[in-house]
């Protein structure tokens, strides 16, 4: 089954075009960096007006790198949520008139379902049951993933994500936005125990997370060293950059363990930051548990992951509807 998948719930205009949920023929993704760098973050209006320009062109090429008529996509599968409602509403809305016109089978998809699929697009994906640690701009969550579409929620952020974090302290630097590719390359530089901040395990018995004391912290240091903090951004990054993975790494083998799973899986947008790749592989060798990491591109927000996730809905007998809308939080 070939499926058209379109991704547009933040700042990515993403098509791609995936056969039976695991080989990718066509992968595109738009970013809108550029237009909301200067902002320092994601402008909503902005990235609704910027998906309305780029749907097509994406999904024609999309299209025209798989070397696919129309007539040889099988189905559309869309992000419905979570995410900004304005931005998932061009890509959806886009989808279902395109499977309306088509007469062909269409289907939401949930972003983080699509994130937790990503590392199915591996030539060696894990097997059910494992653990999934999902980091990116929006969520910080541990998964028990029993199928692909059925996972449970061991634990979450109760506040900022994980990539969140990363750009809030990148702005404080004034590195830029999005921070955390640029403080992931800052931190090589520096030495993280030169600037030690707490680590944020909240509680180290549960597997929430809580990362906005460690924003405060930085904050606090550049605010008591104003005359030094520019001589050690690189210290400062990697000291913060330690503090975070190590809590991750912590939580998410402390969540292999208690389940009995030797297979963890590594996804979302923050999974790209190469600290965290190299730590959380040796940590768990420690423990016998095997890592499953997705390539970067497939990292960061994509319309493959969706094309994946939303071939196991339609399997499963999962169909959209044309009244059906987007969500802006997962229930
Ligand atoms: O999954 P994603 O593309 O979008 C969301 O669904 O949120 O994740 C984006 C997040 C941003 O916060 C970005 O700073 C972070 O992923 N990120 C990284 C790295 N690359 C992207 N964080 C740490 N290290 C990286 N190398
Ligand atoms: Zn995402």
């Amino acid at each position: 089954m070939i499926i058209l998948g379109i991704e547009t719930s933040c700042d990515e205009t993403a098509a791609a075009v995936v056969k039976d949920g695991a080989t990718v023929l066509s992968s595109i993704v738009s970013s809108q960096v550029r237009i909301h760098h200067r902002y320092g973050g994601v402008v909503p209006e902005l990235a609704s007006r910027k998906h309305i320009e780029s749907i097509v062109p994406v999904v024609d090429q999309a299209l025209s790198e798989a070397g696919l008529p129309l007539p040889g996509i099988h189905a559309i599968a869309v992000t419905q949520g979570p995410g900004l409602v304005g931005a998932l509403l061009v890509g959806f809305s886009f989808a279902k008139s395109m499977a309306y016109g088509l007469g062909i089978p269409w289907v939401g998809v949930n972003h983080l379902e699509g994130h937790i699929n990503s590392v199915f697009l591996e030539p060696d994906p894990p097997s059910f049951p494992f653990v999934a640690l999902l980091v990116s701009g929006g969520h910080t969550s541990i998964y028990y993933v029993t199928g692909h579409t059925t996972a449970e929620l061991m634990g979450q952020t109760r506040d900022d994500a994980a990539g969140e974090a990363f750009d809030k302290v990148a702005k404080m630097l004034d590195l830029g936005y999005p921070g955390g590719g640029i403080i992931d390359r800052l931190a090589k530089e520096g030495d993280p125990a030169r600037v030690e901040f707490t680590r944020p395990y909240l509680d180290k018995s549960s597997f929430d997370f809580s990362f906005s004391g460690i924003k405060t912290a930085v904050q606090r240091y550049i605010s008591h060293h104003q005359d030094q903090y520019i001589e050690q951004i690189a210290d400062i990054a990697a000291g913060f950059q330690e503090a975070v993975l190590e809590v991750l790494s912590y939580k998410v083998i402390g969540a292999a363990l208690k389940k009995g799973c030797k297979e963890v899986a590594l996804v979302g947008g923050v999974a790209a930051n190469s600290r965290l790749r190299n730590k959380l592989r040796t940590d768990a060798e420690s423990y016998g548990i095997k890592v499953y990491i997705p390539s970067l591109d497939l990292c960061g927000d994509n319309a493959a992951m969706i094309a994946a996730a939303g071939y196991h809905c339609l399997k499963g007998g999962m169909l959209a509807e044309l009244q059906d809308d987007v969500f802006s939080r997962s229930k």
